[in-house]
């Protein structure tokens, strides 16, 4: 497996492969790598010919006051754990050899970007639209691989490669877990012990939707307040929002009456965790 940190370079190891007809997968992440990566990387490498796993903490895509400068990091560690997966190559660039010195185009997925996560981080997707733009452009990788985990990015970047006639195919990977079932995610490396007990309440609110659901409500703010309720349970807690939305469009959804996607962002201490999961009714 070996360590690109140049675009031109990249383009080049890029070009020959694809004069060999091989087939590419590529896999964007931003590092500090655990199971839930792995599982994208993993496919990836079933799929494809040729794997590429980006490490680059996007700058682009946090607000103020947000982590990026705390943002974990262990690029040797994750090295080696890419080589075990089987990963051919990492494309690891400085924020200057990706932007240079003053990037100014942006593009936005409307509507699909506007609430949840769009509304509460400002500006964030237009920053993950800008890297995915980049990395696709670099890379035109046959097949991409996303997780279900944020799943308003993977909505957003499936409309991207429609609208913008991007010939890859995107994937979608499900939510992989700890044992007890909260999502796993780099930044839950922020979590204190005390903190840890209070994250499962995202998890654990999913259980009380389906008792909502099989007891007759259908109204999403009748669902909304139950988990409002019981994740204020717990300690330490802030809700950033509940959405109970349509799982393509990701239009609210007033009443219940098809599958919808139930998704969360809350505060643990000062952790923001985010997970979904989407209910058959
Ligand atoms: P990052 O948070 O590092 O995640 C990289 C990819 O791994 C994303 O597609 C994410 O959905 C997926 N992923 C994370 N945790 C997962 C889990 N528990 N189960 C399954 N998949 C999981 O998402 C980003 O980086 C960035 O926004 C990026 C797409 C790299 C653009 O900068």
């Amino acid at each position: 497996m070996k360590i690109f940190t140049k675009i031109a370079e990249s383009r080049a190891k890029i070009r020959k492969l694809k004069d060999q007809k091989r087939s590419i997968g590529l896999v964007p992440t931003m590092g500090f790598l655990h199971e839930g990566h792995f599982s994208l990387i993993k496919q990836s490498v079933k799929e494809n010919d040729f794997t590429v796993v980006t490490v680059f903490i996007n700058p682009l895509q946090f607000g103020e006051g947000e982590d990026f400068e705390l943002y974990p990091t262990d690029f040797k560690k994750d090295c080696e754990l890419l080589e075990k997966v089987g990963a051919d190559m990492v494309f690891h660039p400085s924020i200057k050899e990706l932007y240079l010195e003053n990037f100014l185009t942006k593009v936005s997925v409307k509507k699909i970007t506007e609430k949840m996560c769009g509304q509460r981080r400002p500006g964030h997707f237009d920053g993950v639209c800008a890297v995915i733009i980049k990395l696709f452009n670099i890379f035109n990788p046959d097949n991409a691989y996303f997780g279900k985990k944020d799943y308003q990015q993977l909505q957003a970047i499936k409309k991207l490669v429609i609208d913008l006639n991007y010939d890859i195919n995107i994937v979608g990977m499900p939510i992989i877990r700890e044992r007890d079932g909260l999502a796993m995610s780099s930044r839950n490396a922020y979590l204190k012990d005390n903190e840890r007990d209070s994250a499962i309440c995202l998890y654990k609110s999913f259980n009380i939707v389906g008792k909502l659901l099989s007891q007759g409500y259908r109204n999403s703010e009748d669902i909304e307040k139950g988990v409002s309720f019981f994740i204020q349970s717990f300690e330490n807690v802030k809700i950033d929002y509940i959405a109970i939305v349509d799982k393509e469009t990701l239009e609210e959804i007033f009443c219940i009456d098809k599958s919808f996607l139930l998704a969360l962002a809350v505060f643990i201490g000062k952790t923001r965790l985010i997970d979904n999961k989407i209910f058959e009714v």
